[in-house]
């Protein structure tokens, strides 16, 4: 079965289905209206979301489909203590399709073990988030026409933006695009996505202290919002919370058709008076996760009966002497939070990582 836990599960070409399929929906919208009559999809958050939940809810309504769920863990049974792979042992007896977001990293690809039918990732802590991912490729091939080639500055928090790292990961399977990172030395990209992803599979980045210095070259402007939640010291969240913010100066330094995108909410990294400018796209970016996960839906039932499988090959900790007695010391990852074993993976250049949140093994 085939699940989306993380963006490398897609592969290219399933990629260039779901956003065909995303602008086919945008432009015949009658044609999908009762395509999921009689499916149901279950949307279980564990943590707060506006824009996403009601996004995955309102995909399943366009569809014809019906949506059931919890918007807060508080309600449901996991206030019993119940893990989340009960939880959705549970839901799949009820459900077709599953929409999940948890603060805890990992919780999804380890739910996804046991689960009967397709996961969706809806976010899992500050690990990744590929569905906004597909919205943000769905929105930049509109905005600009396609994606091979383009030079994108991510700016704000990389270090705990779940978008970020996703985003990046996917823009491994396109051509010559560059990347430039823009952040504060405190929330930088983390080393597993640069070594792993960018050094690994060949996307060519670079590190700059200011977006003045790097707005002329910018095809995307992905901004993003410092993740207050995940700072476990306030007072270097204050610090570095209002690092940059983007205003109508800096957008007159930048090409007449740069696409600013944010995954939102925004705080106050993009002044208001940016939002008139044609090449803001954030709002027309919220629009466009609907359609990408109308047709993820869509994607994922046609696909049940494909060989799925997750990105990564695992190493059971227990089946090698050498790794016995190591474990993931991420205390935001599932295998800290449930009773998930230790697994590993090995990338390339022979470091370990947790299976479950990309987290290197010490
Ligand atoms: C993002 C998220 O939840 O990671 N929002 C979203 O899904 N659209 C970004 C954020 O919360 O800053």
């Amino acid at each position: 079965m085939k699940h989306l836990i993380d963006p490398m599960d897609l592969s290219k070409v399933e990629i260039d289905e779901i956003l065909a399929l995303a602008q086919d929906i945008i432009g015949n919208r009658e044609k999908y209206q009762d395509v999921m009559a009689h499916k149901k999809l279950a949307t279980l958050f564990y943590e707060p979301s506006t824009r996403t939940r009601l996004s995955f809810t309102s995909a399943m309504m366009e569809l014809g489909g019906n949506v059931l769920g919890f918007a807060d863990a508080r309600s449901s049974s996991v206030s019993k203590g119940e893990t989340v792979q009960d939880t959705v042992r549970v839901v799949g007896c009820f459900a077709d399709v599953i929409a999940m977001r948890h603060h805890i990293e990992g919780a999804q690809l380890y739910a996804s073990e046991v689960s009967k039918v397709p996961i969706i990732n809806a976010g899992d802590g500050s690990h990744s988030h590929p569905t906004q991912t597909l919205t943000d490729l769905l929105t930049i091939t509109r905005e600009l026409g396609h994606i091979d080639g383009i030079t994108i500055g991510f700016c704000g928090d990389l270090k705990f933006g779940r978008t970020v790292h996703s985003l990046i990961k996917a823009l491994s399977r396109y051509k010559d695009v560059k990347v430039v990172l823009i952040a504060p030395d405190e929330l930088k990209l983390p080393d597993y996505i640069k070594q792993d992803v960018c050094d690994r599979l060949g996307i060519s980045y670079k590190e700059v202290k200011t977006m003045e210095e790097v707005m002329p070259e910018l095809d995307v402007l992905y901004m993003t919002r410092v993740q207050q939640e995940r700072f476990l010291d306030m007072d270097e969240f204050d610090r570095v919370k209002d690092s940059f913010v983007l205003d109508s100066k800096k957008m007159s330094l930048a090409k007449d058709k740069m696409a600013v995108l944010h995954p939102l909410p925004r705080v106050n990294e993009i002044l208001t008076e940016v939002d008139a400018d044609p090449r803001a796209a954030y709002f027309r970016q919220v629009e466009n996760g609907k359609f990408v996960r109308m047709a993820l839906i869509y994607k994922l039932l046609e696909w049940k009966d494909k060989a799925g499988g997750t990105a990564s090959q695992c190493i059971e900790a227990a089946s090698e002497p050498s790794l016995s007695g190591l474990r993931c010391t991420n205390p935001k990852c599932i295998c800290n939070n449930e009773n998930a074993p230790a697994r590993f993976v090995r990338t390339s250049g022979g470091t370990l990582r947790c299976y479950y949140c990309d987290s290197k093994i010490k």
